[in-house]
């Protein structure tokens, strides 16, 4: 629907950006910190490592000073659970505490709030070894302990927490050895967030914490019963698996059912049942790129498929979104996409928006979006942005509109505060307001740039997304 008049935003509105500690930090081995399996996964041809990545970790205090020049009201980062407990579940590191200790101080010297996830894809490595990783129960209680370190720790000025980073993107991207154990893994997740969920709530006073998965809106490909019924059922897999856990501590059924009857429902023991019930979240923190489009396929069809793009380019894809007898990824004829591929959406952020508060009633904060592309530094140090700008223009935009629809909104802290290493596509991927002087493999002299977005972001934070224009 149009508005008439569209509401402004809260005056308490957290403007601010985010970034992950493996991704922008560097240090990977510095002060004690253990390896994560991140940094020692295989790094696409032609791409940088993380080793270096934006030397947040020795930088830091002139990055915060640059967000707060932007006006930041929040700051969302993440944790390195390796630097704080270097092998996963032994001695905790001093060198560690004492560098998020600094960081925290840091941000509230300029009043910005900081919200921390305590787990964005970095696993320790020596777990992974020993146990490998989610695939055991043991990690549950693992990641507990570390999260009750971070609670002790850094609670008393940390009152907004975010459990685990994407939870649905690992469990749709990491190789698993049979769906079984997938789905295993992705209930050890769950159990251990709706633990945090409850030491948070022990521990920390006043504190905060939601789950982080990323989600968007799924549209039928066309207007066929059965694709409608594809998108309903994708929703399940794709986001309700992850929030409806989280939120009413139950599984949804209609998934459930399916797991079940192909012999891939998770194996429950006694008390999980409860545990997730008794985890709540107090919010909820949603990352968004653009919505998701899919057609129905049948199990048949979906195998035929899956055979035929064997050792082909489409393989990846058709893995990675073909759920058989549920649903096939399609391309979006509707929907614009940046010049690396990705989609433009932001009608898209205003019906998630809408979905996410009539189903779960709970604030919102949108933790990532973003336009990552490569991005030009010119005479003078000029970085002309303009895309971006209109990126994040359509999105804010987005936003106060489900304001006006009724959605309780937090805040916006899209992806990045700053240019950092992408998941697989390296640095020259950049989606931040502060531009990092390096190359793939040249370092340069890491020196910080404001880009065009900077100077733009930083007038709407001042008028409280009043001032949207150039
Ligand atoms: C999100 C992740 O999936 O998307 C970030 O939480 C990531 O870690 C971001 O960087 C953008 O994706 P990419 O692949 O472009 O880095």
């Amino acid at each position: 629907m149009e508005h008439l008049k569209l509401k402004p935003f809260p005056k308490d509105f957290l403007w601010g950006a985010s970034t992950s500690a493996y991704q922008v930090e560097g240090a990977y081995d510095e002060d004690g910190k253990g390896l994560s399996t991140q940094e020692t996964a295989p790094i696409p041809e032609g791409t940088t490592d993380f080793k270096v990545a934006s030397d947040h970790y020795h930088h830091y205090k002139e990055d915060v000073a640059l967000m707060a020049e932007m006006g930041f009201k929040e700051y969302r980062f993440s944790i390195a659970w390796p630097r704080i407990i270097p092998d996963g579940d032994g001695k905790v590191n001093p060198k560690g505490i004492e560098f998020y200790n600094n960081l925290i101080d840091e941000l509230l010297k300029y009043n910005i709030t900081p919200v921390v996830t305590l787990y964005h894809f970095d696993l320790p490595l020596a777990l992974q070894e020993k146990y490998g990783g989610w695939a055991s129960r043991q990690c549950i209680a693992d990641y507990e302990r570390y999260t009750r370190v971070c609670f002790e720790n850094f609670g008393d000025r940390v009152k907004h927490w975010l459990t685990i980073n994407e939870q649905n993107m690992m469990v749709i991207f990491f190789p698993y050895p049979s769906e079984k154990d997938k789905y295993q893994a992705n209930h050890h997740m769950l159990l251990a967030q709706a633990r945090a969920m409850i030491a948070c709530h022990e521990l920390v006073k006043d504190g905060k914490i939601a789950p982080a998965p990323n989600i968007t809106c799924i549209y039928p490909a066309t207007s066929s019963p059965e694709d409608t019924l594809a998108a309903m059922d994708y929703d399940q897999l794709r986001n309700r698996m992850y929030l409806d856990t989280a939120v009413f501590g139950k599984y949804p059924e209609a998934f459930m059912e399916y797991l079940t009857q192909r012999g891939w429902a998770p194996t429950f023991e006694e008390g999980d049942a409860e545990t997730l019930a008794n985890g709540k979240p107090d919010f909820i923190a949603f990352n968004y790129y653009g919505g998701g489009t899919v057609k129905y396929i049948s199990e048949e069809e979906a195998k035929v498929a899956i055979e035929k793009a064997k050792g082909s380019q489409a393989e990846f894809m058709i893995g990675l979104m073909t759920e058989p007898g549920i649903a096939q990824n399609v391309q979006n004829p509707n929907q614009k996409q940046t010049s690396l591929g990705m989609g433009i959406d932001p009608v898209g952020l205003r019906v998630t928006l809408r979905q996410l508060w009539e189903r779960y009633h709970l604030p919102l904060l949108i933790t990532e979006n973003g336009c990552g592309v490569p991005d030009k530094l010119e005479e003078g140090d000029k970085i002309h942005d303009d895309y971006r700008i209109d990126y994040l223009r359509q999105h804010i935009k987005a936003c106060q509109e489900a304001i006006t629809d009724g959605v309780d909104l937090m805040g916006y802290s899209p992806w990045s505060a700053i240019d950092l290493i992408s998941t697989h596509q390296g640095c020259t991927k950049r989606y931040g307001f502060i531009y990092v002087n390096r190359d793939e493999f040249d370092l340069k002299d890491l020196r910080r740039i404001r880009k065009d977005s900077f100077f733009w972001y930083k007038k709407v934070i001042a008028s409280n997304g009043a001032d949207l224009e150039d």
